[in-house]
This record gives C-alpha cells, sequence and structure tokens, in this order.
C-alpha cells in the first residue's frame, strides 16, 4: 500500500539529515504506528509521503502510484490529518468540508451521508455551521479528521493524533482508525505514545535520528531483540537509548 525505498531528506542549512535512507512497507489492511522520540524524523517523513515536502533521494509509492510520477492520483488516495491541523478559520465547518469534498471530487448523496455519520460520532452536527475559528482544538481535531476521510482514501495518515484530545475523543480516533482498516484500507499514524501503538497497531516501525532502527509486529520486536516479555515501552527506551544522549 506504502512503499519508501531509501528516502532521504537533509533540511536547507542543516549539517544532518532529518531522514536518512529510510525503506518501509506499510500493507494494505494494517495500522501502522511509526514511533520515534522527538525530532526522530516522523514528521518530516510524513509531510513526504503527502508531497508537502520533496525528498532529496528516493522514491515513495503511494497505493501503486509513484508519489513523484504520479502525484495526484498517489495524492488522491490518502487521507491526511497533520498534527497540527491548520483549517480556514473564516470558513463554518460545513463550508470547510464541502471545499474538501469538491477537491476531491466526492459526489453529493455519498458526501451527505459520510458528513452525518462523521459529525453525528464527534457530536459536530450542531457546531458545523459556526466559523472554524470559534471551535477548539478538539473540534479543528475532529473537524480535520471528518475532512480527511470524506473521499474515504484507501490510505488514511495522522501526524501525532492523539496529543490534547480527551479521553472520550481519542477513544473515537481509534475506533475510526480501527474501522477504516475493517473495511479494507490502511492506516498509518506516528506517535510518541507507546501504550496507544502497543494497543492499536498491527505493525510498529521506530525510527530515530532519521533511521528505522526496528520494525514488525511485538512479537516480532520482541524476538530480534531476544528478550522475552519486555513492554514496547523498555524496548523504545533500549533502541533509542543514543537518542537520548544526543546533542548533550
Ligand atoms: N522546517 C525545518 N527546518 C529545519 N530543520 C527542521 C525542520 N523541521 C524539522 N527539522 C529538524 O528535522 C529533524 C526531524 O524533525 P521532525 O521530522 O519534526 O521530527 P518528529 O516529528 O519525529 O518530532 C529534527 O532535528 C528537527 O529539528
Ligand atoms: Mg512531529
Amino acid at each position: 500500500m506504502l512503499q519508501l525505498h531509501d528516502v532521504s531528506k537533509k533540511y536547507k542549512g542543516a549539517d544532518r539529515f532529518a531522514v536518512r535512507d529510510l525503506d518501509l512497507q506499510v500493507r494494505s489492511g494494517e495500522i501502522f504506528g511509526f514511533l520515534g522520540p522527538n525530532g526522530a524524523g516522523k514528521t518530516t517523513t510524513i509531510k513526504m509521503i503527502v508531497g508537502l515536502l520533496q525528498a532529496d533521494r528516493g522514491r515513495i509509492v503511494v497505493n501503486g502510484h509513484d508519489l513523484a510520477k504520479d502525484p495526484v492520483k498517489a495524492k488522491h488516495s490518502i487521507g491526511f490529518v497533520p498534527d497540527n491541523p491548520n483549517l480556514y478559520g473564516r470558513l463554518t465547518g460545513i463550508e470547510y468540508l464541502n471545499l474538501i469534498g469538491d477537491v476531491f471530487g466526492v459526489d453529493g448523496p455519498t458526501r451527505a451521508r459520510r458528513l452525518d455519520y462523521y459529525l453525528e460520532m464527534f457530536q459536530l452536527t450542531r457546531a458545523a455551521g459556526d466559523l472554524v475559528q470559534s471551535y477548539s482544538h478538539g473540534m479543528q481535531q475532529k473537524l480535520a479528521l471528518t475532512g480527511a476521510l470524506l473521499h474515504a482514501p484507501a490510505l488514511f495518515i495522522l501526524d501525532e493524533p492523539m496529543v490534547g484530545l480527551d479521553p472520550k475523543s481519542a477513544h473515537l480516533f481509534k475506533e475510526i482508525m480501527r474501522e477504516h482498516v475493517d473495511k479494507g484500507n490502511t492506516v498509518f499514524f506516528s506517535t510518541h505514545i507507546l501504550e496507544v501503538a502497543e494497543k492499536l497497531c498491527d505493525r510498529v516501525g521506530i525510527i530515530n535520528q532519521g533511521q528505522l532502527i526496528a520494525c514488525g509486529t511485538m512479537d516480532e520486536l520482541r524476538q530480534s531483540s531476544q528478550k522475552t516479555d519486555l513492554s514496547l515501552e523498555r524496548l523504545f527506551l533500549e533502541l533509542t537509548e543514543d537518542g537520548d544522549n544526543h546533542g548533550k
């Protein structure tokens, strides 16, 4: 569903790569957790996958479409919720969603059905007519999520989705991710909240200092480090130990 081949990115003026030689395969129908400490390169990777940043090297294939050769088809397969949704504050919620629906060419009846479903689930139905700038952070997250799912994307990408959400909303987000893969789609999300990844993900990849240092199911990760009964937290701390010392 999603393939990254030797993807690298160095920001202008930086002395080291933010992401280096990243190789990653995410399969159809799985929830993949992209884990790593702050500054590991998660957001940079996600921005390259969704086409907001151009990779310096390497190849990204989304749903069979090469991002560099077929960007529109690749992007049409993606729904994306950024870590800090910067929505159009002077639109109402429903105006924003209709704009997204138009961009992705979602027909009227399908649009109405999906909007009803998600707005109701997120208790946004009544606020839909209000300006987005009056929404709380959590409401904006939910609006962004509704917009990202409006065209039923084959690949649903979220950057740190649980940050700033109340427990009920966080629970809803998790349910929606599971529901989305149950329909045969794929979810890729980044987090530093390990329990979330451990409970929710079919597979995880751990990135540290721009490089993928582990990838697989929890069982596979435990086996590869030849340890038993290790929580993801312990494993994560051990694998990223050097990263913690970086810059000290
Ligand atoms: N716009 C930018 N310009 C320069 N350096 C950046 C920029 N964005 C991120 N970085 C650097 O790239 C590295 C990876 O950052 P990021 O991808 O945001 O990590 P994460 O999302 O895992 O916390 C960090 O060292 C960060 O300081
Ligand atoms: Mg980030």
